[in-house]
């Protein structure tokens, strides 16, 4: 990468901002996964160790912007509110703002602050704001070798909005700033992208590491390279189908949206999937792969249902023949053989996206099958989107897998060949 990262700086004894994407799932308060912050560690311990003062940052979820929209509320809310007759605007009005308090406390990072004490041996203290009194005194009060962790920066409406003000108060507090969060990468805000406009700006290690492997396996692959994509809707990958078209020997369809390429085709789909707008498009993605030599896979055969349902009357038939009434939530056995056979022999694998409902225990196979042959193959392989990720690691292949994206949105773009913000507001080497 041509890009300044976190060791090209000296780093002793300077206050030093790093945005991480600590947007962790959570349930009844607990982080339910904590790869994001496990990810974050080496940059964090690379900057204790070398006598950093550090200030770390993140968002969580999509909490209420109530500092800054109108009257407290999202702009949905409020229009729903006014729709309201006038006597009851008031109470409905407040019962929004209550359940804006309640998101804000559910959406605090303290929790994410406690996990990474964890790992770091209670170096990290939080602060209850981001920019407030609380944040100045922490931040004044550190010393070399410890870190405070900021509350939710998205608690600001301004961080959405790259607010010019916010993003130097930000600054403020730092003289250096350290990017390392992938998975908002994507985003022009005040923590991931305004910020740099203050202070000098670098990346980090998982940063680094995202880019050495999706960037690597974008501009020099090995061949034969493959790429996997799946998911429910051609719309969100036709970015990603373009940009591999060029580059890739294999391209193998999965999950639902597969049935719009199948129904473009001419085949009969019944009730599954499809987006009828992108029929012309479905077309037009299989003539440039052809054009261009790449072997455009789709599904041949499918496990479908009679209803949208795991215990629903099922049958397995061929791609284009989806019986009345049926539709289609996983690929088929015949399916599985070709895909697999397509990846046994390549030296580049990305992957993205399930084949199947794999939420559904009778239609999690052909994302389980794909998951298992890419583990067992020799290729370098790179693995991002959540429920891909998901079958990765529940089967328990993490470590047979030479990178797994922590971007959902982030690795998209990515791979869509976009150029992400939060990457290329960093200093040049
Ligand atoms: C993610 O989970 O993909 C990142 O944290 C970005 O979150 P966002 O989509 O809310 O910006």
């Amino acid at each position: 990468m041509n890009k300044k990262s976190v060791k090209d700086v000296e780093v002793r004894g300077k206050r030093v901002f790093v945005r991480c994407d600590f947007n962790v799932p959570m349930k009844d308060g607990k982080i339910t996964s904590d790869k994001r912050i496990a990810g974050a560690i080496p940059t964090i311990q690379y900057l204790l160790e070398n006598g950093a003062k550090v200030i770390l940052c993140s968002h969580m979820g999509k909490p209420h912007n109530i500092f800054t929209e109108g009257f407290g509320l999202t702009k949905k809310e409020k229009k729903a509110v006014e729709k309201l007759p006038v006597e009851e605007q008031a109470a409905a009005k407040e019962a929004y703002l209550a359940k804006a308090g309640e998101d804000q406390k559910k959406l605090t990072l303290k929790p994410v602050a406690d996990r990474l004490n964890e790992y770091l041996g209670n170096k990290v203290t939080f602060a209850t704001d981001i920019i407030g009194e609380d944040a100045k005194a922490k931040v004044a009060a550190l010393k070399e070798g410890e870190a405070v962790l900021l509350e939710n920066v998205r608690f600001d409406a301004r961080e959405e909005k790259n607010g010019a003000d916010f993003a130097e108060a930000l600054a403020s507090m730092a003289d250096l700033f350290v990017n390392d969060a992938f998975g908002t990468a994507h985003r022009a805000h005040a923590s991931t992208e305004g910020i740099s406009h203050y202070i000098p700006a670098v990346s980090g290690f998982l940063i680094d590491k995202e880019i050495t492997f999706m960037g690597g396996a974008l501009e020099a692959p090995k061949h034969p390279f493959v790429a996997i994509l799946g998911g429910a809707k051609v719309s969100d990958k036709i970015g990603v189908i373009t940009n591999l078209i060029d580059k890739v020997d294999t391209i193998i369809i999965g999950g639902g949206m597969a049935y719009t390429f199948v129904k473009a085709q001419g085949g009969k789909i019944g009730n599954s999937l499809c987006e009828d707008d992108k029929l012309d498009l479905a077309l037009e993605l299989i003539a440039k792969a052809k054009a261009k030599g790449v072997n455009f896979l789709l599904p041949v055969d499918n496990k479908c249902a009679a209803a949208y349902d795991n215990d629903a009357d099922s049958v397995t038939c061929d791609a284009d023949k989806v019986p009345d009434g049926y539709m289609g939530l996983d690929i088929g056995p015949k399916t599985i053989e070709i895909y697999s056979n397509a990846v046994k022999d390549a030296k580049t694998v990305i992957w993205n996206g399930p084949m199947g409902v794999c939420e559904f225990e009778n239609y999690a196979g052909g994302t389980r099958a794909v998951a298992s042959v890419i583990a067992e193959s020799d290729a370098i392989s790179i693995v991002g989107g959540g429920d891909s990720t998901a079958a990765i690691e529940n089967l328990g292949f993490a470590d047979k897998i030479t990178h797994i994206s922590t971007g959902g949105g982030a690795s998209l773009e990515f791979l869509e060949g976009k150029e992400l913000p939060g990457i290329a507001c960093l200093q040049d080497k």
